[in-house]
């Protein structure tokens, strides 16, 4: 396993449509040991495969003690091989967000408060969860990602966008 470059905003893997990943193969167990370990090492709160360059439907995320992402509600370590979100409802939240992919920037994103999402592991067990809130949010984040959208395309109003540095004290704590 290893900690592998992260792709930035800008280059075109990060624009594909991702592929339904095969689960239990040894390739995919060997993706998401670099995908735990690049996440680990940035203090990501997730990441998905074509951020480190591999175009398949593989998404990973766990919230505990980030230093990134203070005041927001913990959420398991979880893998998520092509997952498929069902929305629950209109109601959606704003919230601060950033991304491996456009490091040193952040912008206030809405997202649906409440959706369910159904997936595989990497041995094929079924995932069912409704979720909301912030891990709701990662959920859409990440799962963008497979379909070639990075947030800063979710932000409505540009004037809430801009480097982290610069930003400091006026990020409101995301709601959980
Ligand atoms: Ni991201």
């Amino acid at each position: 396993m290893a900690v592998r470059p992260v792709l930035k905003m800008g280059h075109p893997l990060l624009r594909q449509v991702a592929a339904p990943a095969v689960v239990g193969s040894p390739e995919l167990h060997a993706l998401i040991g670099d995908m735990d370990d690049t996440m680990r090492a940035l203090n990501g709160a997730g990441i998905a495969a074509p951020q480190i360059g591999v175009s398949l439907r593989v998404v990973i995320f766990e919230m505990k003690d980030n230093p990134r992402y203070p005041h927001v509600a913990a959420v398991p370590y979880t893998v998520l091989v092509n997952p498929v979100l069902t929305l629950l409802g209109d109601e959606r939240e704003e919230g601060w967000e950033g991304c491996l992919s456009v490091p040193g920037l952040r912008g206030l994103v809405p997202r649906y408060r409440r959706l369910r999402y159904q997936a595989v592991t990497a041995d094929g067990e079924t995932i069912d969860r409704t979720v909301e809130g912030f891990h709701a949010r990662v959920v859409q984040h990440e799962v963008d990602h497979l379909d070639g959208i990075l947030f800063p395309e979710r932000i409505e109003d540009l004037r809430r966008f801009g480097f982290e540095d610069a930003l400091a004290g006026q990020m409101t704590p995301m709601p959980d």
